[in-house]
């Protein structure tokens, strides 16, 4: 694990150098976390939403292998996913889903990890295709949870990373193994940080100083606090309509909390410059065709 992990890290600067910057503007944000069910997914699809609002276009790529649900958190019956383009030669817009408002939502599937039994031309192919998708502003990758390959994959091939934990110990100490991993391998030397299911609006503050203490203690992280997300009745219960919160409890804590965040990550789009979907798949193929 920790072999292939080196190794990922030597391919993401190679990747970095090869890929021509082609500058789309897309911003690429990985959302992962160390402990699972933490609230990424939550998390991933209505922060898209709330963007979408504010007048950008964005993708969610639902990278978590195997196990993705935002298709489900939608209201939508996961159908296809990126396999189907590589291998089943469907088209793009077969298995994209428009989401509310339009934000689009690209199902991962677990072809991308299995690269290595993507033939050359199949890979071209795929390629061409996403081509298409050029016209987003952001695009969001909702990852597993924990130290992976594949995790640190996708890591190694977005721009920014942003890392969720709730209060508990548990979650923390999760959070930390991986980005002592992602600075371990020098796969980032940035994260931001999102509190989730915080009690309070202090609990949040506390959580994120205790954190970050402990991270500047011990590693080579800077890391940003992005926003705490409260724990919120209203978010299990948008889960159980199918209808996300932003949509469904727009004046709830986290919809406020969630808008908030956006305009924050808005805020900083500036300071990118971006690969574009091509490149971002790209960075994919060469990552996981080791
Ligand atoms: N802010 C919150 N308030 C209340 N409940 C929450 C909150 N965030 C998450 N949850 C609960 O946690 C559950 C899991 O959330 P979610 O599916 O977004 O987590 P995840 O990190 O994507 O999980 P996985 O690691 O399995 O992909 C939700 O269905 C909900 O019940
Ligand atoms: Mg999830």
């Amino acid at each position: 694990m920790l072999d292939q992990a080196d190794r990922l890290r030597k391919l993401a600067k190679d990747v970095d150098e090869k890929v021509e910057n082609n500058n789309k503007g897309v911003k690429i944000i990985t959302v992962t976390s160390g402990k699972g069910g933490v609230g990424k997914s939550n998390f991933v699809v209505n922060l898209a939403i709330a963007i979408q609002m504010k007048g950008k276009k964005v993708m969610i790529f639902d990278a978590d292998v195997g196990m993705g649900n935002d298709d489900v958190l939608m209201g939508f019956l996961p159908k296809y996913n990126v396999n189907d383009i590589i291998f089943n030669n469907m088209n793009i817009e077969d298995v994209l889903i428009e989401g509310p408002y339009g934000v689009k939502l690209l199902p991962g599937g677990t072809g991308l990890t299995k690269v290595e039994e993507i033939t050359e031309e199949k890979r071209e192919k795929f390629i061409n295709k996403i081509k298409e998708l050029n016209d987003l502003d952001y695009i969001i990758m909702d990852t597993g949870a924990g130290i992976s390959k594949s995790v640190l994959g996708f890591i190694a091939c977005s721009e920014d990373l942003i890392i969720i934990t709730t209060p508990e110990p548990t979650s923390l100490t999760d959070a930390y193994s991986l980005l002592k991993a992602v600075d371990h391998f020098e796969i980032k030397s940035s994260a931001k940080v999102i509190i989730n299911r915080t009690l309070s609006f202090k609990e949040g503050i506390e959580t994120y100083n205790k954190f970050s203490n402990t991270v500047n203690n011990f590693l080579n992280m800077n890391l940003e606090h992005l926003g705490n997300l409260s724990d919120d009745r209203k978010l299990v219960e948008a889960v159980r309509k199918q209808k996300p919160f932003i949509i469904s409890f727009p004046n709830s804590s986290v919809s406020k909390e969630i808008m908030s965040i956006a305009n924050k990550i808005m805020g900083q789009k500036e300071e990118h410059t971006g690969d574009g979907v091509e490149g971002l798949f790209k960075k994919i193929f060469s990552i996981f065709s080791v």
